[in-house]
């Protein structure tokens, strides 16, 4: 199989650095999540998007995960404004896409339209609490949503990660000078741990190449924070990785915490980026208890192989185990819970703060190491 076909087809450029946005008047304030979508969109990443969701998508997004005109789509990606914003603006005309005083985009507005955020919330989130951090972020936006094509116009600055800042073709360029044919993409918003290392290397077995893909888009507040993630990696990478095999790069997306959905989005999107394969573990980009421990790989069962594009590869809760004296879940160890070595997130969060080691059965010293220095430099800091 050789590098896998954009998500709808033809990977989408909508960078247009030399676009004249001189005499455009009017402007939208953009929020992070915002200029994140606006800038993935337009490198294609989020091919075939051209820009923010219009009515018939939105709605067909929400009801079926695809857009109007059938193809995949989980997450409705949308520009929220307020009402007296909206009633200022005029359908047709090009508006400039402001943040901070910087125009990084246009958006030539086809429509304006109030979403029922109850309905968006439980479809897409499967429930409306306020607890929910994707949910709480979807209140907490304005209420009117701008639709129609974009351009880029300006990239974001990139001072944090630099090099590690690659748009899809130059990803897909990449892949192909390594001369990887079978891509398998990694998402996560959490620095590597054990569990992690052993999914990942379970399926470079399979392919040629790992591409590692983790998020530095807004997350939650009591996420640990992307330079301290990136880190991790760097450390896991230099010590414990094939060099050849595996390539990192950041996904610079909100995280939505919307698990099932977020894993259809997370996987078309390293389609965008060249992945053939794609991972999902247990509870993908899961937060609390919201969601069933496997659904983020059962929802892809909507879905023909064919429509996805992307080979899914599902692993089971992995954790040490003591008897094993190795990694293992459940389809390769037979041994009982009190002989495996299980920590939540959270858990390994407190006892970092507390400036505790986690046992090295759970990460490694390299990766403990830079989270403890972190973690003290982000309370100095603060
Ligand atoms: S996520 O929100 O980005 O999904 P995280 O960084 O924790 O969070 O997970 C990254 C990927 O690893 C996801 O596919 C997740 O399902 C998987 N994963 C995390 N921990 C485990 C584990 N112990 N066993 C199996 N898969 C896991």
């Amino acid at each position: 199989m050789s590098q896998s076909i954009p998500h709808g087809g033809t990977l989408i450029n909508l960078f247009e650095p030399t676009f004249n946005y001189e005499s455009i008047i009017q402007e939208i304030e953009l929020d992070n999540t915002a200029l994140s979508d606006l800038e993935l969109i337009g490198t294609g990443a989020y091919s075939p998007l051209k820009g923010f969701l219009k009515k018939e998508d939105y709605d067909s997004v929400v009801d079926y995960m695809r857009l109007a005109d059938g193809t995949v789509w989980s997450i409705p990606i949308t520009l929220p404004i307020h009402e007296e914003k909206a009633n200022e603006l005029t359908i047709g005309e090009w508006i400039k896409l402001v943040k901070d005083g910087v125009v990084y985009g246009v958006l030539k507005l086809e429509q304006l339209y109030t979403p029922d955020k109850v309905k968006e919330a439980e479809q897409v989130y499967r429930t409306s609490e306020l607890e929910h951090p994707g949910v709480k972020k979807l209140f907490e936006r304005p209420n009117v949503y701008a639709a129609g094509e974009i351009k880029l116009v300006r990239r974001t600055d990139k001072d944090k990660f630099a090099s590690y800042h690659l748009d899809p073709k130059e990803t897909r360029r990449k892949f192909a000078e390594l001369g990887w044919n079978t891509v398998v993409g990694f998402q996560t918003r959490n620095p590597v741990h054990r569990a992690h290392e052993y999914i990942q290397k379970s399926a470079l077995e399979i392919v040629d190449g790992l591409f590692l893909n983790p998020l530095v888009g807004e997350t939650k507040s009591d996420d640990i924070p992307a330079d301290i993630r990136m880190e991790s990696y760097e450390v896991l990478l230099e010590n414990y990785y094939p060099q050849d095999r595996v390539f990192l790069a950041v996904f610079p997306a909100a995280m939505r915490y919307a698990g099932p959905r977020e894993a259809i989005f997370h996987a078309m999107i390293r389609k965008n980026f060249g992945c053939t394969h794609f991972i999902v573990g247990r509870d993908h980009a899961g937060v609390g208890n919201y969601y069933g421990t496997y659904d983020a790989q059962k929802i892809f069962s909507n879905f023909t192989s064919e429509e996805l594009g992307i080979t899914l590869l599902f692993f089971e809760h992995s954790f040490y185990c003591t008897k094993c004296e190795g990694m293992a879940s459940t389809k390769t160890c037979p041994h009982g819970k009190e002989d495996h070595i299980i920590l939540s997130g959270t858990k390994v969060r407190e006892l970092l703060r507390n400036g505790e080691l986690p046992p090295s059965t759970f990460s490694r010293k390299e990766v403990v190491e830079v989270l403890i220095k972190g973690l003290q430099r982000q309370t100095v800091n603060s």
